[in-house]
C-alpha cells in the first residue's frame, strides 16, 4: 500500500512533534485516506486525489482525470557532478507543467557514482525528486552511455507490460519548449516511431538520423534495441548518429518525423535568433544562455508583485 503511506505522509506534518495531539489529527485523516482508495475504483482516479501527496509518481494526465494521449519518458543524459543544472532543469520543467492529456516523466540519466559526496548528495535528490536513472557504465558521452540507456530500460521496468509509448533521449544543455513540444508529438504513431530534428539536411524527408539534442524512439525500437545484435555489436560512437545508423541496418523507424528547424542552437540574444514554433533550443553552455532562453519564452512573467522581493 505505498499510496497510503505517500498520503499519510504529508508535508505538513513532517516537521509536527509525536505524540497524541498529533495522532488525533493524523488518525482521522489515515482513516480517510483508507476510504478512498477503497471505494475508488479506477487506477488513475486514486492517483489524482493523492496527487499531492505523490508528485513524482502522478501523470499530469491523471489530474484532469482522463486516460493521456501518449505516455512520455524524458531521459536527460547528464553527470553526477551537474547538482546545479539539474536544479535549474527541474523548475524550468515543473513550471510548464501540467501537460494536458499527456504523461511526461522527466528523468535524469548517468552512470556509476565515484565519489563519496556524489553518493551522499545524489541520495538526497533521489529522496527528495524521485527522478534518477543511474546506468551500470562508467561516465562517457559517445563510449556507449545512449546504447546503454535506451537498452537498460525494459529490465528497468520489468514487470510492466508497456510502461511508456515513446523514450526521448535530450541533453541538460537543451530547453524544451513543452507546449510545442508534445503537441508536436500528439496523434503520431506508436511503433517504428522516430522523431527529431533530421539531418543531414540534404535528406530531410527520411533523415538517416536526428541530432542528439532530442530525438524520441517508440517503446518496441527500445525494446528492439535491447535485444538485437545491430546495437548490441556496434555500440560506441557519435550517439545519434549510431542510433539512426542501427535503425537504418534494421530497417525501422518507418514512421520518422522530422521537426527541422523547430530544435536548433542558440543563435544570439535577439528576438530573432529564436523561432516561434520552436520545440528545442540546444547548446545552452552557461548561465547567460539560459537566462536568455528563459526570458524570450516569458518563463517568469507570471511572477506576482510582492513587498517580499524585488526582481
Ligand atoms: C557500477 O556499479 C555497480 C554497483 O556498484 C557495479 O556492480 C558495477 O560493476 C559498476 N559498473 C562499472 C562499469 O563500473
Ligand atoms: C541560427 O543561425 C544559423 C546559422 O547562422 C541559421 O542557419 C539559423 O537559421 C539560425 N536560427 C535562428 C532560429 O535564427
Ligand atoms: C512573451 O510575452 C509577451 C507579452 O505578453 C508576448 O508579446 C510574446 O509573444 C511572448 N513570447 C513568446 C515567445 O511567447
Amino acid at each position: 500500500m505505498s499510496t497510503m503511506k505517500g498520503c499519510c505522509q504529508t508535508k505538513a506534518f513532517a516537521g509536527a512533534p509525536c505524540g497524541t495531539p498529533v495522532l488525533i489529527v493524523i488518525l482521522p485523516l489515515a482513516l480517510l485516506c483508507t476510504l478512498f482508495l477503497i471505494i475508488s475504483s479506477p487506477n488513475h482516479f486514486q492517483f489524482s486525489f493523492f496527487s499531492n501527496c505523490q508528485p513524482n509518481e502522478v501523470s499530469d494526465a491523471s489530474l484532469d482525470n482522463s486516460e493521456p494521449d501518449f505516455r512520455l519518458l524524458i531521459g536527460i543524459l547528464t553527470i553526477p557532478n551537474n547538482y546545479k543544472r539539474r536544479h535549474l532543469l527541474r523548475m524550468v520543467y515543473d513550471l510548464q507543467r501540467p501537460f494536458p492529456r499527456a504523461q511526461v516523466d522527466v528523468r535524469f540519466v548517468f552512470c556509476n557514482l565515484t565519489t563519496d559526496e556524489q553518493r551522499e548528495f545524489i541520495a538526497l535528490e533521489i529522496l527528495a525528486h524521485n527522478d534518477i536513472i543511474i546506468l551500470n557504465c562508467k561516465e562517457n558521452m559517445n563510449d556507449g552511455k545512449t546504447y546503454k540507456y535506451f537498452s537498460s530500460l525494459p529490465q528497468m521496468f520489468e514487470g510492466e507490460d508497456k510502461p511508456y509509448d515513446y523514450v526521448m533521449k535530450t541533453d541538460d544543455d537543451t530547453y524544451l519548449h513543452f507546449h510545442n513540444f508534445l503537441e508536436s508529438l500528439r496523434g503520431k504513431p506508436k511503433e517504428d516511431m522516430y522523431w527529431g530534428s533530421g539531418m543531414p539536411m540534404l535528406d530531410q524527408d527520411f533523415p538517416p538520423f536526428m541530432v542528439g539534442t532530442g530525438y524520441i524512439l517508440s517503446w518496441d525500437l527500445i525494446e528492439w534495441i535491447a535485444t538485437s545484435d545491430i546495437p548490441r555489436n556496434d555500440p560506441a560512437g557519435p550517439e545519434d548518429i549510431y542510433t539512426g545508423m542501427w535503425l537504418d541496418k534494421a530497417g525501422k523507424g518507418i514512421n520518422r518525423y522530422n521537426m527541422g528547424p523547430r530544435v536548433y542552437n542558440f543563435n544570439g540574444t535577439e528576438a530573432k535568433d529564436f523561432l516561434p514554433e520552436t520545440i528545442a533550443v540546444h547548446s545552452l553552455k552557461n548561465d547567460f544562455m539560459w537566462a536568455t532562453t528563459l526570458k524570450h519564452f516569458n518563463a517568469t512573467a507570471t511572477i506576482k508583485p510582492s513587498i517580499l522581493y524585488h526582481v
